[in-house]
């Protein structure tokens, strides 16, 4: 069995570092047209460069997923270039957060609006090159957070339980068009997101001692979970969330297997 990527034209949504990053590249690894976009001109200079380096096809687009205009733009830009559309990853995301009755009107906003907002309008600009197609793989960002949250993670929990729900939704309104919908659950991944890498020893002790695995996820983790569902391997999945976080809590206390001799 090989997972077979070759010309297939995916975009990545907020892929300039991080996870997202990880994914295109992956993607590009695997003969993929990769399509990076991003809210940072800079982050998308640096992919340009490695694209080119490569030889990997491929665009690297501005877009703010929270901006209508700017997806469509990239939709008509992508079918312009390459004709059509295989595969979204909406990746775009943001994590900000403080206790509920400290936690400002404007951070709650930007959780929606980046996390959940931005998932659903890149999938309403999408929707009618894939079902034109009949085909297509449409694959969400959701988070651990969306199955057990954090405190202080109020606002972000909420967009990617929405964005759970939201990618059951269009699960079942696009089955019909042979376009399948998933999101997945990363765990702990450490990025410029989290800094979960720069906390103390004590601290990055005690999230460890959450993981089935006992050690941090890597983008290329998720990279991986990401090709195997965008390929035609994963063409029977749909409307489901997929958890890739190390086996996060799969056990009340996943550490007392890592104390035993
Ligand atoms: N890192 C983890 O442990 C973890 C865990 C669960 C879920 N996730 C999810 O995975 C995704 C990627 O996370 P990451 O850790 O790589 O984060 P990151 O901060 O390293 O990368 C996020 C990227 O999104 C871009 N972005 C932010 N706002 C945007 C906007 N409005 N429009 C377009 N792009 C925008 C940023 O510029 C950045 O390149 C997010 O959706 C996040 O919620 C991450």
């Amino acid at each position: 069995m090989q997972i077979d990527l070759r010309n297939k034209v995916a975009i990545v949504t907020g892929a300039g570092r991080g996870i997202g990053n990880e994914i295109a590249r992956t993607l590009a690894g695997e003969g993929a047209i990769v399509v990076i976009t991003d809210i940072r001109q800079e982050l998308l200079d640096e992919a340009g460069a490695e694209w080119k380096r490569n030889g990997w096809n491929g665009l690297q687009l501005l877009c703010d997923v929270r901006e209508s205009s700017d997806n469509k733009a990239v939709v008509e830009a992508v079918e312009k270039a390459f004709g059509r559309i295989d595969i979204l990853i909406n990746n775009a995301g943001v994590a900000s957060g403080a206790r509920v009755e400290e936690l400002a009107e404007e951070t709650w906003d930007l959780n929606m609006d980046v996390n959940l907002k931005g998932t659903f309008l890149m999938c309403q600009a999408v929707i009618p090159v894939m079902k034109r197609q009949r085909s297509g793989r449409i694959l969400n960002a959701a988070s651990f957070a969306a199955i057990v949250p954090s405190i202080g993670g109020a606002a972000y929990a909420a967009s990617k339980y929405g964005v759970e729900a939201f990618t059951r939704v269009l699960a079942g309104e696009l089955g019909a068009h042979e376009i399948t919908v998933n999101c997945y659950a990363p765990g702990m991944i450490p990025t410029g997101m989290n800094r979960f890498a720069d906390r103390t020893e004590a601290e990055k002790g005690r999230l460890l001692d959450t993981l089935t695995l006992r050690r941090w996820g890597s983008p290329r983790d998720v990279a991986n979970l990401i090709c195997f569902l965008a390929s035609d391997l994963a063409s029977y999945i749909t409307g489901t969330m997929i958890d890739c976080s190390g086996g996060k809590f799969a056990t009340q206390m996943p550490w007392l297997a890592h104390r035993e001799p």
